[in-house]
This record gives C-alpha cells, sequence and structure tokens, in this order.
C-alpha cells in the first residue's frame, strides 16, 4: 500500500506522538510518520521521536520574535523539502496563523481534550468540571482558521465522576485520546491520495 508521508507537531511530552508513531508501525497503518516538528527545543517527545528513527525538528519560535508566519513558513518549508501530505496536530501550543492553515486545510488535523463544540481552548478538564457535565472527552477534527472549530472527525466520551479532579479526569481522557487518534488517522488517510482536499 501507498502510505501518507506525513508529520506530527508537537510541543511537549508527546503522548499522542507516541500513540502515533506506535499506531504506525503495522504494515496496513496509513501513514508514514516521517518528521516529528516542535516549536520548543526542549520538547521532551522529540527526544523518544529520535530513538524511534523518526527526525525531531525543532522550529523554535523564540527565533522568530512576534513574526508568526515567518516561524511558520520555516516549518512549512522543511515539510516541504521531506515531501510531507499531511499533519497531526498533536499537543502543538501555537495558534496557527491563516497562513499555515490555508496552506494545508484538508490536510491536517487536530487533537482537542474536550467533546467539541464544548470547551473550546484551554483548561478543559477544569471547565468540565466546573460545567458539571456528566461526560467528557476528546475530539479529533480538521483544522480549519477558527480555533478548535474545524469538522469534527471522530470522538470519544469518557465518564465524569462526582469525585474527579481534574489529573483524574485528563488521565482517563488521555487513555482514549491514544486510542481515538491513530483510529481517526486511519479513516482519514482511507482512499486518501495525495492533494485530494475532500478526504473528509
Ligand atoms: C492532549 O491532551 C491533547 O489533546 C492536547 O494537548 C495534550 C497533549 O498531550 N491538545 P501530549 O503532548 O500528546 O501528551
Amino acid at each position: 500500500m501507498t502510505k501518507t508521508k506525513a508529520a506530527i507537531f508537537i510541543s511537549g511530552r508527546g503522548s499522542n506522538m507516541m500513540a502515533l508513531v506506535e499506531a504506525a508501525k503495522v504494515p496496513d497503518f496509513p501513514a508514514d510518520f516521517v518528521v516529528v516538528v516542535s516549536n520548543d527545543p526542549a520538547a521532551k517527545g522529540l527526544e523518544w521521536a529520535q530513538s524511534q528513527g523518526i527526525e525531531a525538528l525543532a522550529v523554535d519560535h523564540k527565533a522568530y520574535g512576534k513574526d508568526r508566519e515567518a516561524h511558520e513558513r520555516a516549518i512549512d518549508a522543511a515539510l516541504r523539502e521531506r515531501g510531507v501530505e499531511f499533519i497531526c496536530l498533536a499537543g502543538y501550543m501555537r495558534i496557527l496563523t491563516p497562513w499555515l492553515v490555508e496552506q494545508w486545510q484538508g490536510r491536517m488535523i487536530n487533537i482537542h481534550p474536550a467533546l467539541l463544540p464544548d470547551f473550546k481552548g484551554l483548561h478543559t478538564h477544569e471547565r468540565a468540571l466546573e460545567a458539571e457535565v456528566k461526560e467528557h472527552g476528546a475530539t479529533v477534527h480538521w483544522v480549519t482558521p477558527g480555533v478548535d472549530e474545524g469538522e469534527i472527525i471522530a470522538q470519544a466520551r469518557v465518564p465524569v465522576f462526582a469525585d474527579d479532579s481534574a489529573e483524574k479526569l485528563a488521565a482517563r481522557v488521555l487513555i482514549e485520546e491514544h486510542r481515538l487518534y491513530p483510529a481517526a488517522v486511519r479513516k482519514v488517510l482511507a482512499n486518501y491520495s495525495s492533494g485530494n482536499k475532500s478526504a473528509s
């Protein structure tokens, strides 16, 4: 089978990246993760990627000052040099510029730790507890210019218990994220051909 060359963007520990890379070890997984990109050279996940023989590329946003687009142009150029066709955002903690989103729309997905459209943005677990929801979870969605607003690809649900802390709830959601993200990549890339923007 032809695998789609893909990149994973991280900013920290990279547990979702690990789940994707592990899932991609089976022969029929439709993506080949050729590079892991981080805006933070100290991101823990970079070392792990390297230990797996995957290129770990740090493009430090601090080197670009306030010019967010210049930072993303550097990343974009690196991706194109490597023939990357698809991007999985996995705990990438930068809001993307409209420019980068435009370059990759239809070829870039994200995982968000909440049941979108509820709890867009940060601190989702704390906010879910404050709102006293009975169910919480994670969403994989297409990336569009509005933050956490793109079309939903797949969701995973977990119960919220009366004695939950944000940490306990986050841990329960994270277990589901690690199953959800590889499954969502499989779903999206089935019948996907390079440059096909109607893959959803
Ligand atoms: C995950 O909860 C993900 O949904 C969110 O940020 C967290 C990243 O965790 N976008 P990790 O770096 O994948 O471990």
